[in-house]
């Protein structure tokens, strides 16, 4: 999805935290690569970040080469990655960013589990403390229930610190402004602030401990409050990630109905980050729109498909089916009840009805497949007609064979093409076919195995 990009912030750099163990998710795959509307977590945060205008990310993880790196290194170029090893607290995480954030002068600290903060915020928040001249400025909300954020203590309406919840008394608990855990500072006063703090009784090192210490510097720690307090939705537990999976999803489906793309019950329609809709496009309910896909205008989709990683051309109808990696050039019908597997291309006004399964082949312009028939590793020609019940039978047991099929050929219901085959363009076959050879061009086969019929000789 291509997004518009704000002016480059020049001098910052931002330290993604992303290394912390997230035993709360009680799951073998790290907390920051859990998707949220498809995309892992920590990829929304990068995502963000350089939309907003900065280029230099540095995400700090447990390992060099652990998963989480490696997705850095796969899907965010340029990134770097700051290997923190113990993970003592976000204070030490920080740190650990120091050599890799070179010579930064502002830093944008963001923790990797809050996959809803906005390009705008992110914006805001710099500007704010550019504006302000504060040594470092910190995100905050007022929440319904603050439950599981550090708290904001402020004496006489000036902030005084941060006071995590496990720290916290039962008044400052009961105290609506959180900490979100995006942070604006001063390069050159915070690393030596965080080389400095001492650890938590628990241990850490904690990132927010240097709120107090910017209080206490003459220009002072600035907080600035986030407009939409949803977008501060961290994911520490599974019961948080379904409530950032809504948020996300909720403002996914309002994006492409300001667009001009119908749902006709937006609750069960779901768009993963990734997808791009055209306008005039009716999803019906339960259609599910995933990974890397693309619709074109003028379609109508559902009610009740998958799409995966597949590409719709514009004015295409897709009934009840499910489709991966697969192409629709224009005006293709399909379903109800196909499966379009990878590798899969289907040409301009082609027709798939029900029960078609096709699987890494080409089905050229205007060919009808009208019912249950698997068609696998095969070039279709244009203008073919693919009877009731055909299967190119592309298994032997051991390899995979492909087939060829000629423009305008007509394929009799119940036909079985043994690959490795090819029939001709203009080639016919009996219903009940079992084609074992190739067949020529304009040639006639029928039987069981099939036989070429001479011009004349009847079936
Ligand atoms: C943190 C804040 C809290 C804030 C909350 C909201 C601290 C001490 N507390 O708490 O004030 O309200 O976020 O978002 O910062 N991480 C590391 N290395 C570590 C520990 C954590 O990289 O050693 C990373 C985690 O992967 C995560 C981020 O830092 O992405 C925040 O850690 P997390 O454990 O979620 O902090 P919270 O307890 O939620
Ligand atoms: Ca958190």
């Amino acid at each position: 999805m291509t997004r518009p990009q704000s002016p480059p912030l020049d001098g910052w750099t931002a330290i993604v935290l992303a290394a912390g163990r997230g035993t709360r998710m009680r799951s073998r795959l790290p907390k920051v690569l859990h998707p949220v509307a498809g995309r892992p977590m920590m990829l929304h945060v990068c995502d963000t970040v350089r939309a907003a205008g900065i280029e230099r990310i540095v995400v700090v993880t447990a390992d060099a080469d652990g998963e989480v790196a490696e997705a850095v290194r796969a899907q965010v170029p340029g990134a770097a990655v700051a290997p923190q090893g113990e993970p003592l607290g976000t204070g030490h995480a920080a740190l650990a960013a120091r050599v890799a954030a070179g010579d930064a002068s502002h830093l944008l600290i963001l923790n990797a589990d809050l996959p809803l903060i906005t390009e705008r915020t992110v914006r805001e928040l710099t500007q704010r403390h550019l504006q302000e001249h504060a040594v470092l400025t910190f995100l905050t909300a007022y929440l319904e229930d603050p439950t599981g954020y550090g708290r904001v203590r402020r004496q006489n309406g000036r902030i005084h610190g941060i006071v995590e919840e496990s720290d916290a008394d039962a008044v400052t608990r009961g105290q609506p402004e959180v900490n979100a855990g995006l942070y604006a500072a001063e390069a050159e006063w915070l690393w030596p602030v965080l080389a400095d703090l001492e650890p938590s009784p628990r241990g850490e090192v904690y990132l927010t401990d240097a709120i107090a210490r910017a209080v206490d510097h003459p220009q002072g720690a600035e907080a600035y409050q986030v407009v939409e307090s949803s977008e501060v939705q961290q994911v520490n537990t599974r019961v948080e990630l379904a409530r950032a999976e809504q948020i996300m999803r909720e403002r996914i489906r309002r994006r492409v109905m300001l667009d001009g793309v119908t749902l006709v019950d937006p609750a069960t329609t779901y768009i993963d980050a990734g997808v791009a809709i055209g306008p005039d496009t009716t999803l019906l309910p339960g259609v599910h729109l995933l990974g890397s896909t693309t619709v074109g205008g003028g379609c109508r989709i559902g009610p009740s498909a998958v799409v995966r990683d597949s590409t719709i051309g514009d004015g295409c109808q897709v009934g009840m089916s499910t489709l991966e990696g697969s192409e629709l050039a224009e005006r293709v019908t399909v379903g109800p009840y196909c499966h379009l597997r990878p590798g899969t291309r289907i040409e301009a006004d082609v027709h798939l009805g029900n029960y078609v399964e096709v699987k890494a082949s080409r089905v050229g312009a205007r060919t009808r497949v009208g019912h249950f028939s698997y068609i696998g590793d095969a070039d279709v020609g244009a203008d073919v007609n693919i009877g009731a019940g055909t299967v190119t039978a592309n298994y032997d047991g051991a390899t995979k064979h492909h087939t060829t099929i000629g423009d305008r050929a007509f394929i009799g219901s119940d036909s079985v093409l043994i690959a490795p085959v090819e029939l001709g363009a203009d080639a016919r076959t009996g219903a009940g076919t079992i084609v074992t050879r190739d067949v020529p061009a304009s040639a006639r086969v029928v039987g069981v195995p099939g036989r070429i019929r001479e011009p004349g000789e009847g079936v």
